[in-house]
């Protein structure tokens, strides 16, 4: 169980629901090797809305719901659908919630997540609210850290390249930051640097946050999370020419690293597609995660699990 009806941001977990979160995906991952497909939400139907581009999220709950047995109703992008015709998220959500028990939506404005589950008389997943949050994103990264890593305090992590614009770079830092020692660097085109009250905030709650220029992963980091620059959120589209190249891991400043590569995808120019394989590279492992940490939240919000 979940002490909420609605996950809308990272911020409302705490280390112990995380623990929760992980417990329950690891026995989702048993059932999945075990049976393929489990009986658990045979008698429910599951909202699928995602009015935004979406591959990884989009088809990872949908496998998920498909493994618990799930009904599901289906939108993707606007354009076909109300929206389009200029109704509002509120009236969108009163009449998706007599369709389903529990809403999943993804919308290019940061701010939808709240209003749709303020508006929702069922449980709601935020799967991404603009350039502001994507919390299921965080728990498969924190699910991954802990996996690979054993622990999720006392990390090192750095954040490229895009720590502005980036969903997932927030949701991630907002969950780390709730655990003791953890320690942030920041890296990118300066533009793209964090807002100060983002880094205010961080440093609030204890975590030692830095900005550099470049760095070397060789320099202490247990964990380099990194994220394309957001095209589609850049108000100036000669910033993002300008940068888009500049920053990448390559397989020389990788290879030798005891340092995790984490990507919550797509990969664009952010990494080189030779860091693959290295053993370090672990971004499509961390997107496969993605199907039994949901199959745990759409049962635990359900309380089925
Ligand atoms: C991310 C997103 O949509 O914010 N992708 C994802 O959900 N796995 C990252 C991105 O689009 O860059």
């Amino acid at each position: 169980m979940l002490p909420f009806d609605s996950l809308i941001s990272a911020q409302q977990l705490t280390p112990e629901i995380v623990a929760n979160v992980i417990s329950v995906t690891d026995a989702m991952a048993q059932n999945i090797e075990q049976s393929g497909r489990i009986d658990l939400l045979d008698d429910k139907v599951v909202s699928l809305l995602f009015f935004e581009p979406s591959s990884r999220t989009m088809m990872s709950f949908q496998s998920a719901a498909q493994r618990l047995k799930a009904g599901m109703v289906f939108a993707q992008s606007a354009a076909g659908t109300s929206l389009e015709k200029g109704e509002s998220i509120e009236d969108t959500i009163r009449m998706v919630e007599a369709y389903s028990d529990i809403i999943v939506m993804r919308h290019a404005m940061p701010g939808s997540a709240e209003i749709a589950a303020n508006t929702s008389k069922v449980p709601f997943i935020n799967a991404g609210d603009g350039g502001n949050e994507h919390p299921t994103q965080a728990l498969i990264d924190v699910y991954t850290i802990h996996k690979h890593k054993g622990r999720l305090d006392n990390l090192n992590v750095v954040f490229g390249y895009d720590s502005l614009q980036s969903r997932s770079i927030h949701s991630l830092s907002r969950l780390l930051a709730q655990y003791p020692n953890n320690r942030f660097t920041f890296t990118g085109p300066k533009e793209l640097n964090p807002r100060d009250e983002v880094l205010t905030d961080l440093r609030a709650l204890g975590v030692e946050c830095e900005i550099r220029s470049e760095v070397e992963l060789g320099d202490g980091f247990d964990i380099a999370y990194v994220n394309r620059l957001q095209q589609e959120r850049f108000a100036d589209q000669a910033l993002f020419d300008k940068n888009r190249r500049k920053y990448r891991l390559t397989r020389d400043k990788v290879e030798g690293s005891n340092c995790l590569i984490l990507d919550p995808l797509p990969r664009i120019d952010e990494i080189d597609t030779d860091v693959d394989s290295l053993p370090n590279a672990l971004y499509f492992k961390q997107a496969s995660y993605g199907v039994p940490l949901r199959m745990a939240l759409l049962a635990m919000l359900l309380g089925k699990a």
